[in-house]
């Protein structure tokens, strides 16, 4: 295991765990990582600023400028240096100002500006982690693409037994290393993802469409952007602007400019995942002035519309993995497994609008997924964001088994 030359800014907030955090330090500085080390003031009881300096080899600092030094602390600088962040002990407090964009500390401000991804290792009382105000401040900070070291069950400080330790500091350094070892692996692929809806003209004002809202997809192109992958993504009508430095964005209307656009970046793909709820008929005709109602209803003559995900099968080169997606809403398993065939996949992700929470529009999802072995995983609903993370873990593992043989 090796982080040679990683920046690691580790945010130190005001829990008992803090006197861990020396072992921390060791750990990534025997790796071979740059270690800087901000701490909230009101953490300085808990571990000492010399012992942190010593082990980390940089001073500690606390505040956006020393009164004695007359030296600034620029959290953007600081937010620049990161490889990563990570804050541990993250109290209540510190959570929930993080949430709220607050800035009183130098800790906060740095974290507010931060650019690489962010890890947060909670501690705190039982009733405190489990009542609803954290747990939902977690889980808006899971939203927003942090990474969430979940605490620990046992002996808490306070005498009570339950969730609320911290994260080991070898667990810790063990998330930061995966984290390091997937982006190395990432950065050279190129990933091509589809998502959102199509829509199918039936005169100037009327159309063809579905009610995807294209949020998978984005989940999906923002979790391996967040790793350096080169990410291509084709999006439907109303599929929101995305914003990142990795994320190369076409928008398209319709299932053919969808095909067009995928056969265009297809060869140099390495993975693609077609997320996208692509309308299976489009009218034979598009009137050119809005069919009016008249006495009879008219009726609209439709042909289908290319399939691309068939399409891009057919071209499918050896060490290309292909993923689709299966939304159904009966005999999911048979019908999923007769697409990932007929279009031959490598996976599919089944999701049925049968089960609550999954489907168009939710920010949550609960999939299975079907390799071309006959394998099946059976994931619990979790958030878009976290379902992405488990089809890219699946991927890459899948890409890297084509690799070998
Ligand atoms: N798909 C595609 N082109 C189409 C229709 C679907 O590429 N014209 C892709 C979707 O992006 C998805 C997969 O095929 O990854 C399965 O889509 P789905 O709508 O579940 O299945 P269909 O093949 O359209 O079959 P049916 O509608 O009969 O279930």
């Amino acid at each position: 295991m090796s982080l040679q030359g990683k920046h690691i800014l580790i945010g130190i907030s005001a829990g008992i765990a803090a006197y861990k955090i020396p072992f921390l330090v060791r750990l990534l500085k025997k790796s071979g990582a740059e270690v800087q080390i901000i701490m909230t003031p009101s953490s300085l009881g808990f571990v000492t600023p010399l012992t942190l300096s010593t082990l980390s080899q940089r001073p500690v600092l606390i505040e956006p400028f020393n009164q004695e030094t007359g030296q600034w602390n620029s959290h953007v600088e600081l937010s620049l240096w990161a490889d990563a962040m990570i804050i541990a002990p993250a109290t209540a407090n510190t959570m929930a100002k993080m949430v709220t964009g607050i800035t009183d500390n130098l800790l906060l401000a740095t974290y507010l500006s931060a650019r690489s991804q962010v890890f947060i290792a909670p501690t705190m009382d039982l009733d405190m982690y489990q009542h609803p105000v954290t747990q939902e401040n977690i889980g808006k900070l899971r939203k927003m693409g942090h990474i969430l070291l979940e605490p620990n069950t046992g002996e808490l400080a306070s005498g009570l037994e339950g969730a609320g330790r911290m994260q080991e500091p070898e667990e810790i350094f063990q998330v930061l290393n995966d984290f390091f070892e997937k982006k190395k692996s990432l950065s050279h692929l190129k990933i091509l993802i589809s998502a959102g809806p199509t829509f199918e003209k039936i005169d100037p004002v009327r159309f063809i469409g579905n009610h995807s809202t294209g949020k998978m997809g984005i989940s999906l192109c923002k979790v391996f952007a967040n790793l350096d992958a080169e990410v291509q993504l084709i999006s439907g009508p109303g599929v929101p602007e995305i914003n990142h430095q990795r994320i190369k964005q076409t928008k398209v209307t319709t299932a053919d400019d969808m095909l067009r656009e995928c056969e265009k970046h297809f060869p140099s793909s390495d993975i693609t995942i077609m997320a996208a709820a692509i309308a299976d008929f489009k009218p034979k005709n598009i009137s050119d002035k809005k069919i009016k109602k008249g006495n009879n209803p008219p009726v609209i003559e439709l042909i289908p519309t290319p399939d691309v995900l068939f399409n891009l099968g057919k071209q499918k080169k050896e060490h290309q993995l292909l993923i689709g997606f299966a939304l159904e809403t009966d005999q999911e398993m048979e019908h999923a497994k007769q697409k990932l065939e007929r279009k031959n996949l490598d996976f599919i992700v089944l999701n049925s609008l049968r089960d609550s929470g999954s489907g168009f529009g939710f920010d949550t999802n609960q999939i299975t997924i079907i390799d071309k072995n006959g394998s099946t995983k059976v994931f619990p609903l979790k958030s878009k964001d976290m379902v992405a993370n488990d089809i890219l873990d699946h991927a890459l593992e899948m890409f890297q088994k084509k690799l070998v043989v």
